[in-house]
């Protein structure tokens, strides 16, 4: 598998934090004492672990869990899961990712995004004898239903999407309901914050968990909070980071990632 970096660089973490908390430059630096150029300068990419540990309380980030990132310590430990793919494509100035999971013993499956481009999975699918009998849809940005059309019309598969962001013409279901496939299970949570009801799916039945968040969570960081910053993190909070420290997490950009390492090197969730 390729290595996919990082989506968020330290900088891009702190200014999440400092725009979904609305908290201005200015403000920040008087509450917490650092003077003006130094937090511009942190802000920049001069990393400060001093400067840091004063603004990251005040942020609710993790300045150990920041420093780690400035010094580009972190990268999750490499996923390889049977029965789970992970496909990367490019969307304009970025790469967005989807998934397919099956079931080894009866090669049913279901795709969780389209990316950009789902010709991959649709060979992977045909390569390893799969049948794809559901799309499931984690949240409506352009990015992760780009290639639905096709999909759809390639493997004929129902396509579902959560009712709080329902897509059209697609099967709409309450989040908190579950599917069968083959011997897995696949369960609901919403995680709403990035946009106004993202679906996150728990698979179960696989040697691990498997948690595809779209963009709720990234390995190191989460999505920008555009539709509410409080609601994103608190869903993180309590939907997906209580999972088992062993699931591992799909996020919608950037590398596979688990709860356990989150838990320990993501600033926004690092004790
Ligand atoms: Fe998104």
């Amino acid at each position: 598998m390729v290595t996919i970096p990082l989506e968020d660089s330290y900088t891009d973490i702190i200014g999440k934090a400092m725009r979904g908390l609305q908290i201005e430059h200015n403000a920040l630096a008087a509450q917490a004492g650092v003077d003006g150029a130094k937090l511009q300068a942190l802000c920049d990419g001069e990393f400060s672990l001093d400067t840091a540990a004063r603004i990251a309380p005040l942020l609710g980030l993790n300045a150990a869990a920041l420093h780690a990132l400035a010094e580009k310590r972190y990268a999750p430990a490499s996923v390889t899961l049977d029965g789970l793919a992970m496909f990367n494509t490019p969307f304009e100035d970025m790469t967005v990712n989807a998934y397919l999971v099956w079931d080894p013993a009866t090669n049913e499956a279901a795709v969780f995004d389209t990316g950009a481009d789902a010709s991959g999975m649709i060979d992977e699918a045909r390569t390893r004898g799969l049948t794809i009998k559901h799309i499931f849809i984690t949240h409506t940005h352009g990015d992760h239903i780009f290639d639905l059309d096709r999909l759809r019309e390639k493997t004929g598969a129902a396509v579902w999407s959560g009712n709080r962001e329902p897509v059209d013409g697609t099967n709409v279901f309450s989040v908190g309901h579950s599917w069968h496939l083959g011997s897995l299970k696949i369960d609901t949570r919403l995680t709403w914050g990035h946009s106004p009801g993202g679906v996150t799916y728990v698979v179960t039945g696989l040697a691990r968990p498997v948690a595809v968040v779209g963009d709720s969570i990234f390995a190191g960081s989460m999505g920008g909070g555009k539709v509410s910053y409080a609601a994103a993190l608190k869903c993180n909070v309590d939907e997906i980071m209580t999972l088992m420290p062993e699931t591992v997490i799909c996020p919608g950009h950037g590398p596979l990632t688990s709860v356990g390492e989150e838990s320990r090197n993501n600033p926004f969730f690092a004790k």
